[in-house]
């Protein structure tokens, strides 16, 4: 899978968010080792707090049906500037697959690429 067809699948996701509280809407595709694909869309709550992020949505999605080492994963947004990751995203990254390239795409404009590493170089870990 080609970094554009991933980006393609993150675009598809986004469109899927379910994000009626901020109107932010990000859509995830991760792309595992074995070449399978995941995707993830932001889910908001009436409990704040209870939202969940697209990225982790797609890592939850893959490491629950028993995928766990991914290469690349493709974030989309639609804020007007470009969107990283939050913090707890990143260390979810971190657990599985700290070699991860990071694919950022904002309203169709060319995707940059940052490895994980770079985004989040000291994860905590036990
Ligand atoms: N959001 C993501 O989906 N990914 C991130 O990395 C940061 C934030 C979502 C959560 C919430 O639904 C909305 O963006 C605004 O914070």
């Amino acid at each position: 899978m080609t970094d554009k067809e991933l980006v393609a699948r993150s675009v598809e996701a986004q469109a899927r968010a379910y994000a009626p509280y901020s109107g932010f809407k990000v859509g995830a595709a991760l792309l595992c080792q074995s070449g399978d694909t995941f995707t993830g869309c932001n889910i908001e709550n009436a409990a704040y707090g209870s939202t969940n992020c697209a990225e982790r949505t797609a890592i939850f999605k893959a490491v629950s049906e028993g995928f766990t080492e991914f290469s690349a994963i493709a974030i989309t947004s639609s804020g007007g500037k470009l969107t990283f990751p939050c913090g707890s995203c990143l260390q979810v990254m971190a657990e599985f697959s700290p070699s991860l390239r990071v694919i950022l795409c904002e309203d169709g404009k060319p995707p940059v690429c940052h490895p994980l590493k770079e985004l989040m170089p000291y994860a905590f870990r036990l």
